[in-house]
């Protein structure tokens, strides 16, 4: 599985990543927006695993006695996370610096906007990386002072990762910010530069 920088090729792929991974979905331009805003702040994880085989079996060139092998129905071979280059995607972040005009923040800073991995490719250290990259290219490119981002009260796993793998605090709790009515934790990490 290789880590690597999105570009504008992967918007397709992500966004049908996010669109099977969470409910919090966004329009096309707005991945358009991030990669060609802040493009050394967005990362995806890919594979070329399998990638052949999906291909022979969408296009039903693999025959067994005469027969097309039926189309696959799990999602992992869902051909829409295919970028277009030839690779799979497993996980994404999607990060930006924060441009609003109205923040009251004095120093620059980043938000991660959505961050996901496909479920048979969990626990193992995907969603850590991609952060990772993610927090070093706000922080050294960007001069980002600290990160933010909003996570669900009761997303278990997206709070472990922040909280005690990436040492994110949560700064506050927001009332009914996802449309379901969830709360949200306002979380934020302070970046500081490695000498
Ligand atoms: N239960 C408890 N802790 C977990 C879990 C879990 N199921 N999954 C990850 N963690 C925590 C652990 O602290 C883990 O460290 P450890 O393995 O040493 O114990 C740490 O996160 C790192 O785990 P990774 O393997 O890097 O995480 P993974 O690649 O599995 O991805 C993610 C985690 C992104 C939350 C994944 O479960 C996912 O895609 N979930 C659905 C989408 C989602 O909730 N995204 C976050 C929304 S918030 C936002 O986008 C800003």
């Amino acid at each position: 599985i290789t880590i690597r920088h999105a570009t504008i090729d992967d918007i397709l792929a992500m966004q049908n990543a996010n669109l099977h991974n969470l409910p919090e979905n966004y329009m096309l331009k707005y991945y358009m927006y991030h990669i060609l805003s802040w493009p050394e702040a967005s990362f995806v994880a890919t594979t070329t695993d399998d990638v052949d085989d999906i291909m022979d079996q969408l296009t039903g060139e693999e025959e067994e006695d005469g027969k097309i092998l039926s189309l696959p129905t799990e999602t992992k071979l869902d051909p829409s996370y295919i970028a277009h280059t030839g690779e799979k995607l497993v996980g994404y972040v999607l990060a930006k610096m924060n441009d609003d005009p109205d923040s009251k923040e004095t120093e620059p800073n980043g938000h991660i906007t959505s961050l996901s991995v496909m479920r048979t490719y969990r626990r193992m250290g995907l969603a850590e990386k991609l952060m990772r990259q993610a927090l070093f290219a706000l922080c050294e490119v960007h001069k980002a002072k600290f990160v933010s981002l909003h996570v669900r009260q009761s997303n278990r796993a997206a709070l472990h990762l922040y909280r005690d793998t990436l040492a994110f605090q949560v700064l506050s709790v927001e009332s009914s910010y996802y449309q379901d009515g969830e709360d949200a934790y306002a979380m934020e990490k302070r970046l500081e530069l490695e000498q």
